[in-house]
């Protein structure tokens, strides 16, 4: 198959070619072909994403986490482990590359945010496979971190310029145990890779955070100071964060925002500032509908992702892997 993209003419983008979309003509066959196919155009690919901030490859030879993982090991970025992430999700493994996405609850749905962007290990690449999508809804929400950067910063110059300066502070409830059936349910010795309390404070202490142990064994955590906008090797200006999934989707930060987040002097957000973010990221927001077989790339800095909530009876599935 020829490499052929309406985006490479002109490396600048248009929010109407987003994401950038590449069907598979019939002429890759095999999952092989598919491996040499992205080995060739492996450069080319990468200025595209850096460009437009997600890919999507249909009708592509990747039928399950083993296909997959092969798949996207052809772009040969470097590993990201979930292990090693400070991930708040609960995920399942099934290779060593690829994971599960957020297991929550087909009801729930998870916000916009940029991956892990709410600790100091972040992946610069997320990709997702539909191994089978979801009856009805489950789209994967995407939404680029540029465009929502220049419209917040119209909107709201000095408070922008306020998240530009101090960056932001999270604090979550890191719980006891795994808990499937939250967003945010990664129990702190997985979370933080860890046994005991003591190796818990050292590992915390490492990251520069704050904590507060809770009776029922669960923990409060607050980040040090963390960059909500980035300038990246474009020269692009990004909002970089998960301030509208915690905002929204965090236990009782949208009815009292002091309890997940602040500006990094420690000062608080205004709600009417995050109201206006979560109305500019939905407003600009993408809906990818997934066959069964797609495979998305996305730049984890240009691009915010999420989950609209699902239903019916078939299992939805959608993997995760990881790069840097
Ligand atoms: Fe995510």
């Amino acid at each position: 198959m020829t490499y052929s993209s309406n985006m490479l003419a002109d490396l600048e983008f248009s929010q109407d070619n987003f994401p950038s979309v590449i069907v598979n003509d019939g002429s890759i066959e095999t999952l092989e072909q598919a491996q040499s196919w992205i080995s060739k155009n492996q450069v080319i690919l990468k200025k595209e994403l850096a460009c437009t901030g997600a890919i999507l490859f249909r009708g592509f030879p990747v039928s399950d986490a083993v296909s997959y993982d092969n798949f996207f090991s052809a772009f040969g970025y470097n590993n990201f482990t979930y292990k090693e992430s400070l991930s708040n999700a609960v995920r399942i493994n099934y290779t060593d590359l690829v994971f599960s996405a957020n297991e929550a609850p087909k009801e729930v749905e998870i916000y916009l945010h940029n991956e892990m962007a709410q600790t100091p290990i972040f992946p610069n690449i997320i990709s997702l496979f539909c191994e089978k999508s979801a009856d009805t809804g489950g789209a994967t929400i995407l939404c680029r971190s540029d465009i929502v950067y220049q419209k917040i910063a119209a909107a709201e110059p000095q408070l922008t310029e306020k998240l530009v300066e101090f960056g932001i502070k999270y604090t979550n409830i890191i719980p006891a145990a795994d808990n499937p059936d939250s967003a945010q349910g990664r129990g702190w010795q997985s979370t933080l890779s860890v046994e005991t309390r003591d190796q818990a404070e050292q590992k915390l202490l490492s990251l520069g955070y704050k904590w507060q142990w809770h009776s029922d064994g669960s923990l409060s955590a607050q980040t040090k100071a963390l960059p909500a906008i980035k300038t990246i090797d474009s020269g692009r200006q990004v909002f970089f964060n998960q301030i509208i999934a915690a905002y929204k989707g965090w236990q009782g930060v949208k009815e009292d925002p002091s309890i997940g987040l602040c500006f990094g002097d420690d000062s608080a957000i205004p709600k009417h500032f995050l109201d206006s973010i979560c109305a500019i990221g939905s407003a600009n927001a993408y809906d990818l509908m997934w066959q069964d077989g797609d495979v998305a790339i996305v730049d984890n800095h240009l691009s915010m992702h999420g989950r609209r909530p699902y239903g019916g009876d078939s299992v939805r599935r959608v993997l995760v892997t990881l790069g840097v």
